[in-house]
């Protein structure tokens, strides 16, 4: 049976195995590509998508769990927030090898939509599980408080 929801924006079917993992679902068969692998076990936050609004590990998820749910990837993250974050990586020149980096994204706005003006603690708290290995966690952080100022402005 089909799985149908949501996914950036517009409604989707995937004839696929409902144990299938979404992440695979998002790069193999919707061809999106800019959600990463990096783990497959949850452990790095590359495949962070969002789901119904909230930062999920996309590899640790089966395609049948998220019937009938908003599915949005760093292609469809858009509005105001997303905009924002996107200029304040740019601004700061957060990104090295990039590899990680649309997770970062993701978990970010989803911070920022719960949390505004987050501090330190906040962004650490939130972007903990989120894995860099170039080490661009300070501007990261930066990026984070840019965005929030920006959006207060
Ligand atoms: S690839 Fe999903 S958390 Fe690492
Ligand atoms: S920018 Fe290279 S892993 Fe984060």
């Amino acid at each position: 049976m089909a799985t149908t929801l949501t996914l950036n924006g517009e409604g989707v079917s995937f004839d696929v195995d409902p144990e299938t993992p979404l992440l695979w679902v998002i790069r193999e068969t919707a061809g999106l590509t800019g959600t990463k692998f990096g783990c497959g076990a949850g452990l790095c936050g590359a495949c962070t998508v969002h789901v119904d609004g909230s930062p999920v590990r996309s590899c640790t998820i089966a395609l049948g769990d998220v019937q009938g749910a908003s599915i949005t990837t760093v292609e469809g993250a858009s509005g105001d927030l997303a905009e924002a974050v996107r200029k304040a990586w740019i601004a700061l020149d957060v990104v090295q090898c990039g590899y990680c980096q649309s997770g970062q994204i993701m978990a970010a706005i989803a911070l920022l939509e719960q949390t505004p003006h987050p501090t330190d603690a906040d962004i650490d708290d939130a972007m903990s599980g989120n894995i860099c290995r170039c080490g661009t966690y300070q501007r990261i952080r930066a990026a984070i408080h840019l965005t929030a100022r920006t959006i207060e402005g």
